[in-house]
C-alpha cells in the first residue's frame, strides 16, 4: 500500500530523513507530508506508533478524476465503505479542496458524506452518525487541480498530541515541533539537557522521551488503524512489544528546567507526571538570571517569549542578553546552545555569534532555531 504521512510546514525534509531510519525505503517529499509507497500494513502502526514527526497518516482509499460535484460524490461511491465503517461508528470527513467549481471544503466534504451515507443505507439500512469533535471513523478528501484523494486517517487525533499534555501555559510548544528542534539540534540523548524558560516543559519530555527511547505514541491507547480491514493484533503487537522492549530508564540528574512562572513550573510538573517523567526531569521556579542548575548543561535549548507588542521589547531584550550568559557562564564546555525565536532583532542581543541558523515554521510565523558553540 502507499501512505501519506502528513506534518507541519518545513518539517517534510526531517520527516523523510526518520521515515528512511524506520527503514522506509520508497519515500517522496510533498506538501506537508511525505508519500511513502509499497508498504505493507504494519507500516501503518509503525510509523502511528514511532514517528515523532508526524501528525497523521493517511491511508489513500480512492483517487478520482475531481472536477465537480458530481464527480466527487461518484468517487466517493465507488468506495466500499462497509469495508471501512463499521455499524454504530460515527464519522467525520477532513477536506482541502481547491477546485473552482467546488463550492468550499466544507461543502465537498458534505457531499462525501451524502455520499457514504446515500451507499450504506441503500446496502445494509443504516447510516453512520456524524461527530465532527470526535469521531470513530476520521477520513480525509484531497482535491487539487482535477486529482481527488479520500484516504482513511489512521491516526484519528492528531498525533502530536502524545497524551502527557495536561495542563498548558500562554504559549506551549507543539509536541512535534519540539520533536523537530531537537531532531534539528542532532541531540542524542546521552547530553546534560537545560532549558531555562521551560513553559509546559515540552522541550524536556520530548528530549527525555528521545534519551529514553519511549515510542512517540507509547501513551495513547486508541488507534483508528484498528477498524481497518487489514488490521492484524498479531502484526500490531509485535511493533509495539519490540519499540516498547527498547525503553530505557534513564538516571537522575540530565534533565533540568526552570521558569519564571508558578503557574508554568506546575503545568510543567503535571505533565512530566502524566509522561511518568518526574522523576527524571528537575524543575524549578526560578527567573534565569537566579537559575543554577543543579549539574552544568552541556545541552542548552530553549524558546523564550519573542512578544508581538512594541511595549514588551525593552523587557525582552534583557530576558535574551541573560539568556546569551547563562549559555557562556553556566553550561559545562563544550557545550550547545539552541534559542527558538521568531524575532530576529530579539536574536542580536544574545550577544554570541550564531554558528547556525535553521528556519522552521511556527503557527504561520517564521522562526529560527539559533544554534551556539560554547567553548
Ligand atoms: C514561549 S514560553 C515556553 C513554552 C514551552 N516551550 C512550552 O512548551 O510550554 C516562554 C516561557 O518563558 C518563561 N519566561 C519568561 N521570562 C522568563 C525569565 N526571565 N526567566 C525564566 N522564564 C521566563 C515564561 O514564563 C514562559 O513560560
Amino acid at each position: 500500500m502507499d501512505l501519506f504521512v502528513t506534518c507541519g510546514k518545513m518539517i517534510e525534509p526531517l520527516l523523510a530523513d526518520e521515515l528512511a531510519q524506520l527503514g522506509f525505503k520508497q519515500i517522496i517529499i510533498g506538501f506537508r507530508g511525505v508519500h511513502v509507497k509499497g508498504v505493507p500494513p504494519e507500516a501503518i502502526y509503525r510509523i502511528n506508533y514511532l514517528s515523532r514527526l508526524a501528525e497523521r497518516v493517511l491511508l489513500p482509499l480512492k483517487r478520482f478524476l475531481c472536477y465537480d460535484e458530481r464527480s466527487l460524490y461518484e468517487g466517493a461511491n465507488k468506495i466500499d465503505w462497509l469495508a471501512y465503517i463499521p455499524k454504530g461508528k460515527s464519522i467525520a470527513i477532513d477536506a482541502n479542496v481547491s477546485h473552482p467549481r467546488l463550492r468550499n471544503s466544507l461543502f465537498a466534504a458534505q457531499l462525501v458524506k451524502d455520499a457514504i451515507c446515500d451507499q450504506l443505507r441503500k446496502r445494509v439500512g443504516w447510516r453512520p452518525d456524524v461527530n465532527v469533535k470526535s469521531p470513530d471513523v476520521q477520513l480525509n478528501l484531497y482535491v487539487s487541480e482535477k486529482a481527488g484523494v479520500i484516504s482513511f486517517d489512521t491516526s484519528g487525533k492528531p498525533l502530536h498530541k502524545r497524551g502527557y499534555r495536561q495542563e498548558t501555559v500562554e504559549a506551549p510548544m507543539q509536541e512535534t515541533l519540539a520533536a523537530a528542534l531537537l531532531t534539528l539540534a542532532r541531540f542524542q540523548g546521552n547530553e546534560i539537557v537545560c532549558d531555562p524558560c521551560c513553559g509546559s516543559g515540552t522541550l524536556l519530555i520530548e528530549a527525555a522521551l528521545m534519551a529514553s527511547k519511549t515510542p512517540a505514541g507509547f501513551l495513547r491507547s486508541s488507534w483508528p488503524f484498528m477498524l481497518l480491514p487489514e488490521y492484524s493484533q498479531e502484526q500490531w503487537l509485535k511493533v509495539k512489544v519490540e519499540a516498547d522492549s527498547a525503553r530505557m530508564i534513564l538516571p537522575k540528574g540530565q534533565f533540568f528546567g526552570a521558569d519564571i512562572s508558578k503557574q508554568a513550573v506546575h503545568a510543567c510538573k503535571v505533565n512530566l507526571r502524566a509522561a511518568g517523567l518526574h522523576q527524571t526531569v528537575e524543575v524549578m521556579q526560578h527567573e534565569v538570571s537566579a537559575y543554577e542548575p543543579p549539574i552544568p548543561p552541556n545541552f542548552v535549548i530553549t524558546n523564550p517569549p519573542y512578544g508581538k507588542r512594541m511595549e514588551d521589547f525593552g523587557h525582552l531584550v534583557s530576558l535574551y542578553r541573560t539568556l546569551g550568559d547563562f549559555m557562556k557562564r553556566k553550561t559545562a564546555k563544550p557545550a550547545r546552545g539552541f534559542i527558538f525565536t521568531g524575532s530576529p532583532d530579539l536574536a542580536k542581543e544574545v550577544g554570541l555569534a550564531a554558528s547556525r541558523r535553521h528556519v522552521i515554521d511556527n503557527g504561520g510565523i517564521e522562526a529560527r532555531l539559533l544554534e551556539f558553540d560554547l567553548y
